[in-house]
């Protein structure tokens, strides 16, 4: 998390946020249409991403946020089919990327080429991607190699010293003979993100990337990626439980809670009003400068396993304003431009006539969003 005072005020003055004109025409990079990722596990069918739909155009960034254990890592580990099957199995669903039409129909040598070539993907924990056996330098190499075979050998180990010196590692002319297990949590984290823009992809998943560093490198990273994707018109997928990140990077996000989408907007709508009970109560537990303690506003509750996600609104059982008709599911539906609320009473919580969550405060501290 950032410092917390300030979060608040710099989300309000929306610095990133709505930088992205409505005039300007997005194409669409990724489509995720109806996804549907199950595993079958001891206690039944879990479905933690159950009919998801979300775009990302090309050039912006979209951010996926919702407490821990609502499908968000499910989600972008099925992008690029990296989940162990069995016991994991797409159910249902496309993934449109680009040329590519369909990555589900892809064969395994397509989809090699677009892993780490066309889509890049950061992970919060590094041991995911870095190969124990190779040094780091290497490892950079040949991800520089892919995209740029021409290049001389001492080209690419400049290219590989200078992407390392990008993510703010130190001597890196050592680091490059290094391997993994020589490096500290936080300098592999930012190799992997070196070697992950190295590879110039169109499409950057960033799975909690900059969780684990702290707030100075943390910031130097965000504007790294916001860099790269000037540079090069890199779409970002960013995952995330911290709103402040949000705030800084997003063009629009979406809201998952228990393996759905319940609100998607751009962030600078997301922000102004908020339309669900389930992100009015995410919202809350954001630092703000205009309260004395540091007390965080935390939803009651958790989230519920994807074994035993409720009938209807699958929020109910956290929502302060649940009624009757939320034994039936609710619809997305449009709140305003471009915004869509999976609530009952989404119109009355975009118009600001009913507030999900009132001032009083609740005990319950979390760590995430
Ligand atoms: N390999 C797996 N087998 C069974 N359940 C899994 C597996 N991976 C993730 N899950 C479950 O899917 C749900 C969503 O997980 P995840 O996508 O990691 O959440 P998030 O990233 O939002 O914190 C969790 O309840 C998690 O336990
Ligand atoms: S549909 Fe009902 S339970 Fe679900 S978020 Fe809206 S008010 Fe709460
Ligand atoms: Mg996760």
């Amino acid at each position: 998390m950032f410092a917390a005072a300030g979060i608040y005020h710099f989300a309000c003055q929306g610095q990133r946020m709505g930088e992205q004109s409505s005039m300007e025409v997005a194409t669409p990079l990724l489509e995720v249409v109806d996804l549907k990722t199950y595993f079958r596990t001891d206690e039944g069918l879990a479905k933690p991403v159950d009919g998801v739909s979300f775009r990302v155009d090309r050039g912006k960034t979209l951010a996926v946020v919702g407490e821990s254990g609502c499908g968000k890592t499910v989600t972008a580990l099925s992008i690029l089919q990296l989940l162990p099957m069995p016991p994991g199995e797409i159910a249902g669903g496309k993934i449109l990327f680009g040329k590519r039409g369909d990555l589900l129909q892809l064969s395994t040598k397509e989809l090699q080429a677009v892993r780490g070539g066309e889509i890049a993907m950061i992970f919060q924990e590094p041991g995911t991607s870095l190969n124990p056996v190779f040094t780091v330098g290497h490892q950079i190499a040949e991800a520089i190699r892919l995209h740029r075979p021409n290049l001389s050998r001492s080209d690419v180990r400049r290219e590989v010293i200078r992407v390392l010196t990008e993510v703010k590692i130190s001597e890196p002319q050592r680091r490059v003979n290094q391997y993994p297990h020589e490096m500290s949590g936080g300098m592999k984290q930012r190799a992997m993100i070196a070697m992950a823009l190295a590879c110039e992809p169109e499409l950057l998943i960033a799975d909690e990337p900059t969780t684990a560093l702290d707030v100075t490198i943390q910031a130097r990273i965000l504007e790294l990626l916001r860099r790269t994707q000037e540079e090069h018109h890199m779409a970002i997928l960013l995952i995330t439980h911290d709103l402040g990140v949000v705030a800084e990077m997003a063009d629009d996000v979406v809201v998952m809670y228990a393996g759905q989408l319940i609100e998607r907007a751009a962030a600078r709508d997301l922000f102004a009003r908020p339309s669900h009970p389930y992100t009015q109560g995410l919202f809350r537990s954001l630092p703000r400068v205009d309260r004395r303690d540091d007390t965080l506003l935390a939803i009651e509750g958790s989230v519920p396993p994807p074994t035993r996600f409720p009938q209807g609104c699958r929020f109910r059982e956290r929502c302060p304003l649940a009624a009757e008709k939320c034994a039936e599911q609710p619809p997305l539906e449009e709140v305003g431009p471009a915004h869509t609320s999976a609530c009952w009473f989404a119109a009355d919580l975009a118009s600001g006539r009913t507030k999900a969550f009132g001032e009083s405060r609740q005990t319950t501290k979390t760590s995430d969003a």
